[in-house]
């Protein structure tokens, strides 16, 4: 018989609240041209992206999470003091050591919540989400913030017309704490590394302390490039449309629901055709709000998704109580897909 007392959490767990930022510096299609043989055509048509918005040197990892994060507080109705975890998905934070969390924390005031970095790309969101729906109802954590960040123009070498246009950066939050009915539902997630060719860094860290670095790439003046991300655009595509929507449909039988009690759709924003193909393989009925900001956020992998949440409540296409289903996909290949109810 175990000595141990069982933890006391919530019945359920919720978002009670989602903040976003985005950068001030907001890039056309236009400047990307200056680098790659393109057009503005040929990117809007392919992926659906005009605009996407690029950090300045103040708009850190940390202080875009600092902003976010606070926005989703204000919104949740909750004091830092009594946030008991912050966890942060983010692949393009440079110290490997300590996590950016735990500054996060502190900046925001939380009274030593416990704090860490997760790397689960493009599904890092739906990751951290369901961790945190973990800890709430465990009992470890009575609210978590849960942030998703990226500085992707730090990552992306604008010399390669596969994905130059395709990133941006920003950062999203959520607010989780306890609910009296669900209102995040069973995580159909997984992992497939078989396929982890596909989406990666071009050259790990650790190749530039060797000092030979003539076998590194070099940009158009022959200097060593900075590390970026590359992929296989077309393998990505095909995984994302064909077995994404096994996946969400997953999600949507796990929660017990039906496409038509479905309001709103909140896909990773990697490509609009991806997201179209989506919502004719899942049948999604004409009422249902689907997330497209893809068009001016461009891809910000972990932040994609509490960014869009939070910009459809802003513009009034969703509102708070509505139904979404949410699924994140990238880089490992992992994935992650949810049904919730949106603050
Ligand atoms: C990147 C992506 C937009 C490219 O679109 P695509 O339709 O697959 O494009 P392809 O790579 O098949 O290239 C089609 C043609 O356009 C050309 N092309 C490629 N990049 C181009 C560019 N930037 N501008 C103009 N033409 C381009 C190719 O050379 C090719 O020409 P060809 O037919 O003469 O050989 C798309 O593959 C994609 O979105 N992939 C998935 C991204 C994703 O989901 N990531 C997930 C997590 S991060």
């Amino acid at each position: 018989m175990s000595k141990i007392k069982p933890s006391k959490g919530a019945p359920y767990a919720r978002i009670l609240g989602v903040g976003g930022y985005r950068p001030t510096r907001v890039v056309p299609n236009e400047v990307i041209l200056e680098k790659i043989d393109s057009s503005d055509e040929w990117i809007r048509s392919r992926s659906g992206i005009e605009t996407r918005h690029w950090a300045g040197p103040e708009e850190t990892v940390a202080a875009m999470s600092v902003e976010a994060s606070g926005k989703a507080l204000a919104a949740a109705g909750v004091d830092a003091s009594r946030i008991g975890a912050v966890v942060v998905s983010t692949v393009s934070h440079f110290s490997q050591t300590p996590a950016i969390a735990t500054e996060i924390a502190d900046r925001l005031g939380t009274d030593k919540a416990a704090a860490f970095d997760i790397s689960a790309g493009c599904a890092g969101f739906g990751y951290g989400l369901t961790l945190a729906k973990g800890m709430v109802v465990e009992g470890s954590a009575e609210y978590v913030l849960v942030i998703g960040v990226e500085r992707l123009s730090d990552l992306t070498d604008l010399e390669d017309r596969a994905t130059a246009f395709l990133f941006g950066d920003g950062a999203g939050a959520v607010v989780v704490g306890p609910s009296k009915e669900p209102a995040i539902g069973p995580t159909v997630w997984g992992s497939e590394g078989d396929k982890a060719e596909t989406i990666k860094q071009t050259v790990p860290w650790d190749r530039f302390r060797v000092g030979d670095l003539s076998a590194l790439p070099l940009d158009s003046e022959g200097n060593v490039k900075f590390p970026a991300i590359t992929q296989e655009g077309q393998a990505v595509f095909r995984w994302a449309v064909f077995e994404m929507a096994k996946v969400a449909q997953q999600a949507l039988d796990a929660a017990g629901i039906s496409p038509d009690d479905l309001d709103v759709f909140i896909p990773h924003q990697a490509n609009v055709r991806i997201i179209d193909s989506m919502v004719k393989t899942l049948k999604l009925p004409d009422h249902v709000t689907v997330a497209r900001d893809i068009r001016t956020t461009g891809n910000t992998s972990a932040a994609s998704i509490p960014l869009a949440m939070e910009r459809l409540l802003a513009t009034g296409d969703a509102k708070s109580g509505d139904t979404a289903l949410v699924i994140g996909f990238g880089a490992g290949l992992v994935y992650a897909a949810t049904v919730v109810t949106l603050p």
